[in-house]
């Protein structure tokens, strides 16, 4: 290559760094001069220089795909609580805590921003996440109010999410020197892989589109499997742009679960053919918040193609399947006690109950364009740029379950017994 054009190129990929890296560093600066915590993007810094313990865990998703992951950490009952030790004791891990839960509903899918070419922005909006968590200030689609408790954990229960934000959360907790665990369902995922995943084949991952261009999960699976000391096997991916809106039932989508399941089992298994000829696949990981939901009827796709001499070769007879979000649920309950952050017995959370948040679009934000149903109009969702933090163009309000989006109240009620519980569902 001509030499003006590789030192084009490098000052072409430093110029790209920095400019990822401002994204961070504008935010940390931001919160940092609203120490009380009352501006936009902001949370008051001396919450967190007393013991944290008796706050309540956040969780975060782009959607309500992530209550499949709150509903993974009400039910858990892997350890004994007492002791700490594995194994289960009739009681759910997290049975004291209290979690606080955020889906940014407005700017959602996620998974489409890498391939807007507004990482950038999407990188934003999930730090933006993690400081609503952090912070007392919500808004009740009027104005502004303080009063939310903050959380000593954050719980990133988007794979995109985990993938495009993970370390710049862990970043920005860093330079704000908070006591606050981050934990993230990819890290998570790739532990599942190493315990439960099978003891052959190749591992395929299905997951969003913007997940699969981040790397994350290979990067993840093939550095736990490496530490271990375990052989890297041939690790497949295969992004879905339909898959979680067709399970969560939205209308701009007309396949059934079951069809769109055949046709992304049918793609995995084809990448897997070019990329790795003569693998069979023996480990799934269920890579989206939302595909567990469809482990059913992706199960059933791949006991099909079994059956079928074209794809019967790419396939171990039995496939393991890894759910990160009970794998997530594993993680957070051991780093707290790591911590010394869970809160023992006969004590209590701050916070008295669950709760929920959803964003919604703001349609008094000056520039905001909205479609006919009232969502954030799609070109304008995609072609945002990162830097104005004082701008709202989604606010943060209270969710209850008579006001969940229609496409998922029934998903909720039907498959997440608990978190409908939480919701305050059927009352
Ligand atoms: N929650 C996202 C994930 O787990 C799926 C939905 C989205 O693209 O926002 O990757």
């Amino acid at each position: 290559m001509h030499c003006a054009m590789r030192a084009f190129i490098l000052l072409l990929s430093l110029a790209l760094c920095c400019r990822a890296d401002d994204v961070v560093e504008r935010i940390i600066a931001h919160a940092a001069a609203h120490p009380a915590g009352d501006a936009p993007v902001s949370f008051e810094r001396a919450v967190f220089d007393k013991d944290t313990r008796h706050l309540p865990i956040g969780v975060f998703d782009s959607g309500i795909g992530g209550l499949t992951v709150l509903e993974a950490l009400l039910t858990l009952d892997a350890f004994h609580n007492d002791s700490l030790q594995p194994g289960a004791d009739g009681v759910p891990d997290f049975a004291r805590e209290r979690f606080i839960y955020f889906g940014d509903q407005a700017n959602m899918p996620y998974g489409n921003y890498s391939a807007a070419g507004r990482t950038d922005y999407l990188r934003e909006l999930i730090l933006k996440d993690a400081v609503f968590l952090l912070g007392s200030r919500w808004h009740d689609g009027k104005a502004a109010r303080p009063g939310k408790p903050p959380v000593k954990a954050i719980v990133i229960a988007c794979n995109t999410a985990t993938a495009y934000g993970l370390e710049d959360i862990r970043a920005a907790v860093k330079a704000w020197g908070l006591p606050v665990i981050v934990i993230g369902v990819v890290e998570a995922g790739a532990r599942g892989v190493l315990e439960t995943g099978g003891k052959t084949g190749a591992v395929g991952v299905l997951a969003t589109v913007g997940t699969c261009a981040s790397g994350a999960y290979p990067r993840l699976i093939g550095g736990t499997l490496g530490l271990a000391g375990r052989d890297v096997p041939a690790i497949t991916q295969h992004g879905s742009a339909a898959l979680a809106g067709v399970i969560e039932g939205d209308p701009g989508f007309t396949q059934s679960v079951a069809e769109c399941a055949a046709q992304e089992a049918r793609a995995l298994l084809e990448t897997l053919r070019q990329e790795a000829p003569g693998q069979r696949l023996g480990t799934l990981v269920l890579g989206c918040t939302h595909y567990p939901l469809a482990r059913g009827e992706l199960d059933a796709a791949f006991t099909t193609l079994r059956a079928d001499p074209r794809f019967s070769p790419l396939l171990e007879d039995t496939l393991a399947y890894v759910d990160p979000a009970e794998w997530t649920a594993r993680e957070l309950f051991r780093e707290l006690a790591k911590a010394g952050l869970r809160l023992k017995a006969g004590e209590t959370c701050d916070a008295g109950a669950h709760s929920f948040s959803l964003s919604v679009p703001n349609p008094a934000c000056s520039g905001v364009k909205l479609a006919e149903d009232g969502s954030l109009d799609r070109d304008y969702k995609y072609t945002r740029l990162p830097g104005d933090l004082m701008r709202e163009d989604t606010l943060n309000t209270p969710l209850k379950a008579a006001a969940l989006p229609a496409v998922g109240r029934n998903l909720v009620e039907k498959r997440l017994p608990e978190v409908w519980r939480a919701l305050g569902g059927g009352q």
